[in-house]
């Protein structure tokens, strides 16, 4: 087993650390998801992001019961589809199965179920939470007004929304939001959301010696917005992980940013 890369670490509420880089498994199933997680779990990733629509919880249990690590070591999220609104212990009752493990580190809701039922799904998450299935539990693809109402309620903030999040999405006002509201903001399809033979990205990455997905993926952590990465292939596994030997000036953050004036 590989020696862990230095992937920053944020502290959500109720002290759960999470590595703010994790691997995406969206479309990773069957014998070779689960050799990709196994390969992400080797070249040092401790964090997995699976949900029960990606249909690939077993092969995400499978792969970390198979790396040699404890279970206390990887960090695992899932996600509750918003069509089992109601039927939330159950489902995490089955993820929990499927994955081999007591607990999840973090549980999202993921998107928002129409109209009334947001709030109660949020309260069920809590109370799973406060039983210790789910050491932390958040939203994904939730507005902040969605945010607020959640918090009106019940007082308590979401620890992460999942949002879909690249250098062009780049929003200040909708970061800014979620750091008043104590919200880590997780962005999804990083690479996907990317022009990655940009040129602004292509010469950041040709000065510093590494490639473009990995000039991506370090202006998120830059930015404090944890981020979830999928690939199915060991050398880009271990290139997208690889983001502690270099640094991005301010300067070269601040030309990525206006990627999002482009759009
Ligand atoms: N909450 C939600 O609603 C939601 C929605 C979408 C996604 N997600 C989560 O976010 C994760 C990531 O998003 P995503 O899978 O949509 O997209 P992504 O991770 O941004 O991009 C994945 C694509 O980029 C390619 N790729 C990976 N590394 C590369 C590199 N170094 N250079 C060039 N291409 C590279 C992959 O191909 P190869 O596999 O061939 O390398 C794949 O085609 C998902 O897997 C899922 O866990 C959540």
């Amino acid at each position: 087993m590989t020696q862990a890369p230095a992937i920053p670490i944020v502290t959500l509420p109720g002290d759960v650390a999470m590595p703010m880089l994790g691997l995406g498994t969206w479309r990773l199933r069957g014998r070779a998801g689960q050799q990709a997680m196994a390969a992400a779990l080797e070249a040092g990733y401790r964090h997995i992001d699976t949900a029960t629509m990606y249909g690939n919880e077993a092969e995400a249990g499978r792969a970390v019961a198979g790396s040699g690590l404890d279970r206390s070591e990887v960090f695992i999220t899932s996600k509750l589809p918003s069509g089992r609104a109601g039927r939330e212990r159950a489902t995490l009752s089955e993820s929990l199965r499927a994955l081999g493990t007591s607990y999840l580190d973090l549980w999202l809701v993921h998107w928002p179920p129409a109209g009334r039922t947001l709030v109660p799904v949020w309260q069920e998450l809590l109370a799973l939470r406060d039983e210790g299935r789910a050491r932390a539990v958040g939203v994904s693809n939730y507005s902040l007004a969605q945010i607020d109402r959640l918090i009106e309620v019940t007082g308590q903030a979401p620890a992460v929304n999942q949002i879909p999040w690249s250098p062009r999405r780049h929003d200040a006002a909708v970061l800014a939001g979620h750091r008043e509201r104590g919200v880590t903001v997780m962005g999804y399809s990083p690479l996907k959301g990317s022009q990655l033979t940009d040129p602004v990205l292509t010469g950041i990455a040709g000065a510093h010696g590494v490639s473009p997905a990995q000039v991506v993926l370090k202006w998120h952590l830059a930015h404090g917005v944890a981020t979830v990465v999928k690939s199915a292939d060991p050398g880009r596994i271990a290139d997208n992980i690889g983001l502690a030997r270099f640094s991005l000036s301010e300067e070269e953050i601040g030309r990525i940013d206006s990627l999002s004036r482009e759009r």
